[in-house]
């Protein structure tokens, strides 16, 4: 339990998709906190989506990049943080195979020089918490339809996005196993919700649909994923932090599981309602292009335990979950237009033309 009154916490990466929804969820919900925000506002981190609660009183935004261990000592001395919500990461799969270094300083280094700094200012103690958020993708991929993920299954990461996550896991495993560290690990299937950075699937091909350009589909479109709403990942993570047990890892997932090519075409055809489009006017855009190098066929997840454990459960259904999701993208043109200009530019034109 975790239910410090007036404690400090730290989030990290909350410039970001999912940690944007996490500081929002902390700073309004719990006004006797005070939330620290540190991100490096890399090409994924947006300070305008915390417009909205950049004002509140329990909100500080710190710029800055975890792999600096100076300035994460410096910070952890300075504000004498008493948690971790650790979301900063390179996020991209397709981006870590351009560029995996970047991916190993961000997200092995990085959490390392956090756990460095914590460990420092908290030594072992049980009042205190570090929380590492994780992605499914460490499991590698499944082939049987049957199968799922759970909390004992092998790590056997596919792509360098997948193994820097997996070698920062086994970081603060160690570190639990080593120094009695008092942490907490989720592992995550995939989100979907506003604020998504247009280079994960769902977003990208909102934003071509709008902009009527072509949607590229890897290999076959024959890959699987498990989605989850971005609210309920939020709300799955404030129950943990503050419920789950010490050196325990609790698995996320939707129970809702897609092909991509199934996903996609749902997709359209929603666009297609929403937008006044004549009835398969977006399928019509659908591109199969090379494949993904190291494609995992299938992620999915058991969550019975955060389920039985804690009684967390998706709240949305992907019927209302991509609904909204599709509206928010409608009235954020702004939003979208400001991402995709610049250097998404560059990289859009690398990666797919
Ligand atoms: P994101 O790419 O949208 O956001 C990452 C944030 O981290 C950005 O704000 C970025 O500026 C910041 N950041 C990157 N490098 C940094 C650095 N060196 N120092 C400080 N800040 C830095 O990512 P997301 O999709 O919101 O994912 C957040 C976390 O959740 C990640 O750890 C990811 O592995 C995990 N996760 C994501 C999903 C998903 O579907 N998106 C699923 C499961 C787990
Ligand atoms: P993505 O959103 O990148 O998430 P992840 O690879 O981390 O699961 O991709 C989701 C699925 O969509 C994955 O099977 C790859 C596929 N995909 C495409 O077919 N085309 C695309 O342009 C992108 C970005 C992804």
């Amino acid at each position: 339990m975790n239910t410090r009154a007036n404690q400090r916490i730290l989030i990290t990466g909350g410039a970001g998709f999912i940690g944007s929804h996490v500081v929002r969820r902390f700073v309004l919900k719990y006004p006797n906190y005070k939330v620290y925000n540190l991100d490096a506002l890399t090409y994924a981190g947006n300070l305008e989506n915390l417009k909205d609660i950049e004002k509140e009183p329990n909100y500080t935004f710190i710029k800055g990049d975890i792999v600096d261990t100076s300035f994460v000592f410096e910070i952890f001395e300075k504000y004498q943080f008493d948690s971790v919500i650790h979301l900063a990461a390179e996020s991209h799969v397709d981006r870590s195979i351009e560029d995996p270094l970047a991916f190993v300083k961000t997200n092995v280094i990085g959490t390392l020089n956090l756990l460095q700094a914590a460990k420092k200012l908290w030594g072992n103690t049980v009042n205190n918490r570090f929380y590492h958020i994780s992605t499914d993708e460490v499991y590698g991929s499944l082939i049987e339809n049957k199968s799922l993920f759970t909390e004992e299954t092998a790590y056997d990461p596919s792509s360098p996005y997948a193994a820097s996550k997996a070698s920062s896991d086994h970081f603060v495993r160690s570190y639990g196993k080593t120094y009695d560290f008092p942490y907490v690990i989720t592992n995550c299937s995939n989100n979907y919700g506003p604020n998504h950075f247009p280079e994960k699937l769902i977003p990208l091909f909102i934003n071509n649909i709008i902009n009527k350009e072509t949607l590229p589909v890897y290999g076959d479109g024959n890959y699987t994923r498990d989605w989850l709403f971005v609210e309920d990942h939020a709300i799955a993570i404030d129950l943990v932090f503050h419920k789950g047990k010490n050196h325990e890892t609790y698995n996320i997932g939707g129970f809702n599981e897609w092909k991509n090519i199934d996903l996609i075409k749902t997709l359209c055809r929603l666009m297609d309602q929403k937008l006044y489009r004549e009835d398969g006017e977006s399928e019509r855009l659908i591109t199969y292009v090379k494949d993904r190098p190291g494609h995992d066929l299938r992620y999915a997840i058991d969550a019975n335990k955060i389920n039985k454990e804690l009684g967390w459960k998706p709240s949305v259904t992907f019927e209302e979950g991509l609904s909204k999701t599709v509206d928010w993208y409608l009235d954020n043109k702004d939003w979208l237009d400001n991402v995709t200009s610049g250097s998404y530019k560059e990289y859009y034109q690398k990666q797919y033309l």
